[in-house]
């Protein structure tokens, strides 16, 4: 973690920005007597329309941007989940693709290629994109890299109506979903949230809701963490929500939810007391939220036995749980890259990179998780067939 006096200075107009975005955060504190909960605040730096991270102009990706997402490193990590998606097709019937937050675009645009040349183009594709720029990139992008299947591809501000068969991608989205924070400390649940002082915008502590109390004393239990404290870690309150809706419209097929995390016996490890929440500008990472709102990305881990509990209450069988190196393999990385070579061995240098990036233990090999979750296909599903970790859930 990095600390503010490291962190690169924002410009005259971003400064203002976050300045406008601070001062409705600090209405809505006013609103809610002087606390608002981290998931409310969290929405609200992120999502405020105009100014929060996702939907203001920050460019976000890449080099230019402040993180960078496994689409972003290699289209190979897009052909793995392509070959993915063609076998729940050829499962289910269904020839569809509904993606959460499409980034660059870059993700769509590896997947349509992919599955194209592999005779098996989706029906339709869409992408829930809330932000407006992104929605932009993402045309221009596949105009320029995909403009024969541009056509296939619809987007949406809201999840479908209609329900889908076939398969729905989330890569990197449940990490952006807002969290409550607790304090543990001598055996008491404290929820921490946002209060401000002045101009500034400081952390306040209040005794948890029985309801909130509960939940957090479950999953500490369940972890084996005693319940003396200190600890400080997040519970994903729109994690329930989203997969019950998610449930709602797949008809028939799988999901794939793509995420840093671990399960809950890890994630809320006696060690691990400081919890997860992790910042990001420009490709620094730090741990205050509360620096600069609007202008950082916002993230914590995900508990993935929470989604397994959530996709369970809903309906959706789990159809495999893997560390993203052993998924990559199991798809078939190595014989993408090695046909990737032989077109062009000048590419070595570069998708040795791209390999490392994505397998190695040190990079996102096995800090990512894939899960799928899944109703009316049969299993075992090709990216779990390496390596199947349901049991750690
Ligand atoms: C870290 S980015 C990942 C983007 C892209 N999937 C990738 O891997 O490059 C997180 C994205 O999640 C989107 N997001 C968060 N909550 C969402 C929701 N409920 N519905 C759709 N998109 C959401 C944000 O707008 C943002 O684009």
């Amino acid at each position: 973690m990095e600390h503010h006096a490291r962190l690169p200075d924002p410009g005259a107009d971003e400064i203002a920005a976050s300045e406008s975005l601070r001062a409705a955060i600090c209405a809505a504190i006013d609103a809610h007597d002087g606390f608002l909960c981290f998931d409310e605040f969290m929405a609200r730096a992120l999502y405020t329309p105009g100014l929060g991270y996702y939907v203001g102009g920050a460019p976000k990706f890449g080099a230019g941007g402040d993180f960078v997402t496994a689409p972003e490193i290699s289209p190979l990590y897009g052909a793995c989940i392509a070959l993915q998606c063609r076998q729940v097709f050829e499962r289910t019937g269904g020839c569809e693709i509904l993606e959460f937050g499409g980034g660059t675009g870059r993700l769509c645009a590896s997947i349509l290629g992919t599955l194209a040349e592999t005779g098996s183009p989706p029906e339709r594709y869409s992408i829930l994109e809330l932000s407006p720029e992104l929605r932009e990139r993402q045309r221009a992008l596949l105009e320029r890299d995909q403009p024969a299947l541009l056509p296939r591809v619809v987007w949406l501000s809201e999840p479908p109506a209609s329900p889908i068969c076939g398969v729905v991608l989330a890569n990197e989205i449940l990490d952006a979903l807002p969290v409550r924070i607790f304090h543990l400390a001598h055996g008491a649940v404290l929820e921490r949230g946002v209060g401000y002082e002045g101009s500034r915008l400081v952390w306040r502590e209040r005794s948890a809701a029985a309801e909130f109390s509960a939940i957090v004393l479950g999953r500490l239990e369940c972890a084996g963490t005693a319940a003396a404290g200190p600890y400080v870690s997040e519970i994903n309150a729109g994690l329930e929500p989203w997969v019950a809706d998610l449930a709602r419209f797949l008809d028939r097929g799988v999901a794939l939810l793509a995420d840093y995390g671990y399960p809950r016996r890890e994630y809320y490890h006696p060690g691990r007391s400081a919890g997860t929440l992790m910042c990001h500008y420009r490709h620094h990472a730090h741990d205050d939220p509360l620096w600069y709102p609007g202008l950082q990305d916002i993230t914590a881990h995900v508990d993935f036995t929470a989604v397994a509990e959530a996709a369970d209450e809903a309906g959706l069988a789990i159809a495999g749980f893997a560390e993203q190196a052993s998924f990559l393999a199991a798809c078939g990385i190595t014989d993408l890259a090695a046909a990737r070579l032989a077109r062009d061995f000048n590419a070595a240098h570069a998708l040795a990179n791209e390999l490392k990036r994505l397998l190695l233990p040190s990079h996102m090999g096995t800090r990512f998780k894939i899960i799928a979750l899944a109703r009316g296909c049969a299993e075992p599903l090709l990216g779990f067939e390496l390596r199947d970790d349901r049991h750690r859930l």
